[in-house]
């Protein structure tokens, strides 16, 4: 059977027929996966030795991270034909943003606001994974984050749940591509569930505490987005939440994932997580450990092997039961069947892959992911570059290839293109500096690019990070430029938002590139020449100061809200040292274009259940330039049964103009989008008065009023 409904579950006969036929010890082997030649060991170690037996035995449902070729026929062929049942194994691997091209990190893709690019792009990587002969990708990572000391900010789609919802879908949408028997397909898996970006201090696997209301309105909202989109699996996260470790929550997996969000597909714990949970104190041993994530609703168990070791016994104490296990049994081979494994186990195992990695085609569509998602944070005139002239390379990421960023798959550093390649591909004159030739070599020029960052393995997992400015040697190599009194252009490489409060005076351009991948170089060079005007706009609120965060677009209001009008008063919400304001707010983002927001106004200035109210925004392009606009619309409440946010994105619409032109945007409200979870929890609106506000970002927008009636 193909399935064309990835929405639906629902076991076919075939596979309830093969379910009748397996032994206990086989339908607990489906429940395992092995991590026999995973090369890097994230957790626990884990004895994985005895794979091959295990899988001859039927004690395997599938394996972790395998990517050559001659392993996952060899480990497909002995489950196919020397177990005695011939169940295909299933291939997962964290395929983030690349198999072998790398796009730019997630947050970075985030940045385009362009679900439509995403879902190209997902498409793209799976059609690399794909040939690799996997099954599954371990993506999105759909966390809610705040903090950008977190090391996987990098994966994540930023702090907004709207925005983070839209992209979730397409991220699922582009591997899955409807059918996942489709040769080009690969199922998806959203994680983690939930609340791993709210880990305290930012701190990595760190305890989370958040309530429930917060994990209603901004937590839970992009994986329900996935699940809509047919995700077919769901991964637990590490941590605590609210005093329950994730993988052993059964209000978070059973009531809220499978009985509220509807999820039918197969819930699959962390690298270990769950014998983590000794370490939680809430188990005390393995088996109870087995018993109490089983009990929560686990399916598929990572690496740790609990379930294999302890599920028998637990059936035969009668404290679990085999009509559950059936139920997850079934899952797994759901999925395996979805994926037309039972039709043909070999699927996408080529004899030579490599002819499908890196084509020109899926450097062309990075390159594009580029040009759309690098955010430009100041321009003082220095950029575009004008054509062929002269200038100047300078600073430590102007050759660097660590620009790809963690969680790069089988990505190469080899593979990227550098500025400084770029330059040469394009024959743009240029002076190669460095400290000692900066002054004499600059002194013909124009303007100094001054390109550095933070070396790829500064973001990621495991990588929380309390000091958020760049290296004090690279901070002077801007000081140093800037003295030599021409147009410095600063191009930031990172895995995260840092602080570049104390470097942006120095700066009269800034290009933040996040990490772009195999093509960094070729699509920053078309922006720095102005081929291509930058349009990327920020997901995660830069900081001014470390001390600042959590700092987010959404917070609520306080009591005491800070006061411009009175910056000294000491009794309002405020620091005594730094503004309350980021450096760069949500949504931040310039263009080569000049905009100007004008005539904001609504059809009407009340809004009925069922009725619908324009909003009209003209917009002006009155730069030189063509560019793209990002227009947002936010909405705040004036009052309601609970203190809501400030604002809360609900729309947006990319306009692109070109210089001189002058076009209207029109949005409309509805009644769902002033929707939220009410003092007695329930999703509804109320009928009060709420602003609506249009504008280029978070931190400038035009209010007008409309009453729900
Ligand atoms: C641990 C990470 O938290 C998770 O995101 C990843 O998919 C697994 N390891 C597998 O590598």
């Amino acid at each position: 059977m193909k399935s064309n409904t990835l929405k639906s579950s629902s076991p076919s006969v075939k596979m309830s027929a093969l379910l009748s036929q397996m032994t206990l010890e086989e339908k607990i082997g489906q429940l395992q996966q092995s991590a026999y030649f995973s090369t890097v060991v994230t957790g626990h170690v884990v004895d994985h030795s005895g794979t091959i037996e295990a899988i001859k035995a039927g004690r395997v449902g599938s394996v972790l991270s395998v990517h050559d070729e001659r392993d996952l026929k060899m480990l497909q062929k002995t489950a196919v034909e020397e177990s005695r049942l011939g169940i295909p194994l299933l291939f997962m691997f964290d395929v983030i943003h690349g198999y072998k091209t790398a796009f730019p990190i997630n947050l970075a893709l985030s940045n385009s606001w362009d679900p439509d690019l995403v879902e190209r792009v997902s498409r793209g990587v799976a059609y690399e994974t794909s040939h690799a002969g996997l099954h599954v990708t371990f993506s999105p990572m759909v966390d809610l984050v705040r903090d950008p000391r977190w090391g996987r900010v990098m994966e994540s789609n930023g702090e907004d749940p709207y925005l983070s919802s839209l992209l979730t879908q397409a991220y699922v949408k582009g591997y899955q591509q409807d059918d996942l028997a489709q040769p080009h397909a690969i199922a998806a898996c959203v994680k983690h569930f939930a609340g791993y970006g709210f880990a305290e201090a930012g701190r990595e696997y760190n305890t989370v505490d958040v309530s429930e209301r917060t994990l209603r309105s901004v937590v839970f909202p992009p994986f329900q987005a996935g699940i809509d989109a047919g995700v077919r699996m769901v991964m637990t996260a590490f941590n605590v939440i609210n005093d329950r470790p994730a993988t052993a929550n059964r209000w978070l997996l059973n009531d809220v994932l499978r009985d509220e969000m509807g999820f039918q597909g197969v819930i699959i714990s962390d690298y270990t997580s769950t014998e983590e949970i000794i370490q939680h104190k809430v188990a005390t041993d393995t088996k109870d450990v087995a018993y109490q994530c089983f009990e929560a609703g686990l399916d598929h168990e990572m690496v740790s092997q609990t379930f294999q070791h302890h599920l028998k016994e637990l059936i035969a104490e009668g404290k679990i039961s085999e009509e559950t296990l059936n139920e997850r049994v079934l899952r797994i081979l759901t999925l395996k069947e979805q994926l037309g494994l039972f039709d043909n186990p070999y699927r996408n195992f080529y004899e030579d892959s490599a002819q499908y990695m890196l084509l020109e085609t899926t450097k062309a569509l990075a390159q594009e992911a580029v040009e759309k998602t690098v955010v430009m944070l100041k321009n003082d005139d220095a950029l575009p570059l004008k054509p062929k002239q002269t200038v100047g390379l300078f600073g430590p990421f102007i050759e660097s290839q660590d620009v790809i960023g963690e969680w790069a798959a089988l990505c190469e550093k080899s593979d990227v293109i550098t500025l400084k390649q770029a330059f040469d591909q394009a024959k743009h004159p240029y002076v190669l500096l460095d400290e000692t030739t900066l002054d004499t070599r600059s002194r013909e020029l124009d303007t100094i690019i001054v390109a550095l960052g933070e070396a790829g393995s500064e973001a990621g997992e495991g990588n929380s990070k309390a000091k958020l400015r760049l290296s004090a040697s690279q901070e002077a190599l801007v000081k140093k430029a800037h003295q030599t009194g021409k147009n410095i252009v600063l191009v930031v490489f990172a895995g995260r938002p840092l602080i570049l409060t104390e470097l942006e005076p120095f700066a009269d351009a800034i290009l933040y590139a996040y990490q772009p991948g195999t093509m960094s170089g070729a699509g920053l060079y078309r922006l720095l020449s102005g081929q291509v005007s930058p349009s990327g706009r920020l997901t995660l609120t830069f900081p001014y100061h470390e001390g600042q965060i959590p700092v987010y677009y959404n917070h609520l209001n306080t009591g005491r809200p800070f006061d411009h009008a009175r910056p000294e008063y000491r009794y309002n919400s405020r620091f005594i040292d730094i503004p309350n304001e980021p450096l760069y707010p949500f949504g931040f983002g310039l263009t080569y274009g000049q905009f100007e927001y004008s005539d904001v106004f609504l059809s009407k200035d009340h809004l009925r259940e069922d009725d619908t109210v324009k909003v009209y925004v003209t917009l002006k392009n009155h730069g030189s330039h063509g560019a793209l606009e990002t227009v947002q619309l936010y909405i705040e409440a004036q009052s309601f049964s609970v203190s809501r946010p400030v604002n809360e994105l609900k729309a947006f619409k990319q306009v692109y103009l070109d210089a001189g032109e002058e076009k209207t945007t029109v949005f409309t409200l509805t009644n769902a989008m002033f929707k939220a979870f009410n003092i007695d929890m329930a999703w509804t609106t109320e009928q009060r008065s709420y602003f609506v506000k249009v504008g280029p970002h978070s931190g400038a927008l035009i209010a007008r009023t409309v009453q729900l009636t």
